[in-house]
């Protein structure tokens, strides 16, 4: 099966898990993804917002090792490598990685994050040193990592209005070359 229909099938079947306290898996990603759309953003991003926690799905389907901490960011990038290029799978890989620089480099962001966001830092490393900082800038696409984080934090709201599913199929389908039907 091509990897667009596992992906299909990955939202359809496990999508409807929880994210956090408010919303479901689905329910974040078409939310992230929403927030990209209204920026602006390119259809590779958006599909990056949309597709960021897919490595959760993994778990969520026992495809995964239970016992690696995390790490969901890496597992989803790698993944998807095999249809889509670094603009889609570098954000996706940062992401987690964007939010311990953006406790380094804003002092307030970190007041923002949710309960569930503040106690996952902690498992993944806490906060960037200023090392960790400068290393993490010479990623040619770490701007986008660090957009993706913030539509990622703010894609928790209940009863938002977004982009449906089958929209998010067909624009996947644009920017791969994947043979996939949209059914
Ligand atoms: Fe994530
Ligand atoms: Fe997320």
């Amino acid at each position: 099966m091509q990897i667009l229909e596992d992906i299909k099938n990955l939202y359809l079947a496990q999508g409807s898990t929880r994210y956090g306290e408010n919303v479901t898996q689905l329910e974040h990603a078409l939310q992230t993804a929403q927030l990209a759309i209204e920026d602006g953003y390119d259809d590779e991003f958006i599909a990056a917002c949309f597709l960021h926690d897919i490595g959760h799905l993994h778990y969520a389907e026992g495809l995964a090792q239970k016992n690696i901490d995390g790490e969901h960011e890496e597992l989803g990038a790698k993944y998807l490598s095999s249809a889509f290029s670094e603009n889609v799978t570098e954000p996706i890989r940062l992401h987690v990685a964007a939010k311990r620089y953006l406790c380094a480099t804003e002092p307030e962001y970190h007041d923002t994050l949710s309960k569930a966001s503040k106690h996952s830092l902690k498992l993944q490393g806490g906060v960037y040193t200023a090392e960790e900082v400068q290393e993490f800038e010479k990623n040619s696409l770490f701007e986008k990592a660090v957009k993706l984080r913030i539509y990622d934090d703010r894609g928790k709201i209940l009863d938002l209005k977004v982009i449906n599913f089958d929209e998010i199929l067909v624009l996947l389908k644009k920017i791969t070359n994947t043979p996939f039907t949209v059914s």
